[in-house]
């Protein structure tokens, strides 16, 4: 039996990208999970270990196989794909929890990903999305894939519910970067969905479809009038924003200072804009700086559109 490790990274996400509430996501590049697996023979999954940010034990974080997203995802795919003997699973948790960065679909991803690489004939990465979702399920109580997605596939990725597990590739300018920043806050996505309102107005519907065909065909062509004057959510990020006490104060800077839009990241906490390249560093400071005036650690990250997905290292 072959019993080295194999080691899976999958980069964090920004969900929704403002205009596609569970429909678009973004990958981000810096930030990310890493899953760990070999074969035992014993049967089942055994998660050895999860690793916080700093490298010790994870204190918030369940062992068992049943309870975290890497090894269900894992499970779901050796189960179905006929793998032999059982895994053990080391997971390296780089993204912060209930963060709004996709933390739970990159442990899932990772997890899929790590362990069709143990497979005797691996699949294709398109059909490891339906085990991710598995995992991602779990965690946020209901089939999203806009942090699932960009995560395994990298760039920014169109996967409407009733598509899945088929997902669209966004084509994206190499002009424009993602910023994204982490406060030391912390918002639960499956309450933060609950919490949704159940019925819209027919206004709002109408707004909101023409921001993501307007955002989408101004990626397209490379039209930043167009991009700006889509990136609104009038649905959503009303509704949570004020889970950010300053959220209004940074998106209001980052828009002076010249970002395409700014929104919240998934469920947030945490908060992203789109922006040229040539402002990104200053509106990331600019972000992290009012967080400060409040007394709010953050950490933050610049990102090309087009940042890579999953892949294995070792
Ligand atoms: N689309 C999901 C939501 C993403 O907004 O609830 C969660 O990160």
């Amino acid at each position: 039996m072959n019993n080295k490790y194999i080691t899976a990274f999958a980069p964090a996400s920004i969900g929704n990208v403002a205009v596609g509430f569970d429909m678009l996501g973004l990958a981000i590049k810096g930030a990310g999970d890493r899953v760990s697996v070999r074969k035992v023979n014993e049967e089942g999954i055994f998660i050895k270990e999860i690793y916080d940010q700093a490298g010790n034990p994870h204190k918030d974080l369940s062992k068992k196989s049943d309870e975290n997203t890497a090894s269900i995802a894992a499970e779901a795919l050796w189960g179905a794909e006929g793998g032999q003997g059982g895994i053990e699973m080391l997971i390296h948790k780089g993204i912060p929890l209930q963060s709004g960065m996709g933390s739970s679909a990159a442990s899932a991803v990772a997890g899929a990903v790590a362990v069709n690489a143990l497979l005797d004939q691996p699949l294709s990465t398109e059909k490891l999305m339906k085990y991710a979702l598995e995992g991602e399920k779990y965690a946020s109580g209901g089939i999203h894939a806009d942090n699932v997605a960009p995560s395994l596939f990298g760039g920014m990725v169109f996967c409407p519910p009733s598509y899945l597990p088929k997902t669209t590739s966004v084509e994206v300018p190499k002009s424009i970067s993602s910023v994204l920043v982490h406060p030391d806050l912390i918002v639960n996505t499956a309450e933060s969905r609950n919490g949704l309102a159940n019925n819209y107005s027919m206004s709002q519907w109408l707004d909101q479809q023409s921001y993501l065909a307007g955002f989408l065909l101004g990626l397209q062509k490379l039209d930043l009038n167009l991009i700006k004057n889509s990136m609104h959510d009038v649905i959503i990020e009303p509704q949570r924003s004020g889970s950010v006490g300053c959220f209004d104060e940074i998106k209001k800077a980052t828009m002076n200072k010249g970002a395409l839009g700014c929104s919240l990241s998934g469920s947030g906490p945490s908060i992203f804009a789109l922006c040229e390249n040539h402002i990104a560093v200053e509106i990331k400071t600019i972000m992290m700086e009012i967080f400060d005036s409040h007394n709010i650690d953050s950490q933050g990250w610049v990102s090309p559109l087009n940042a890579s997905g999953a892949y294995v290292e070792t």
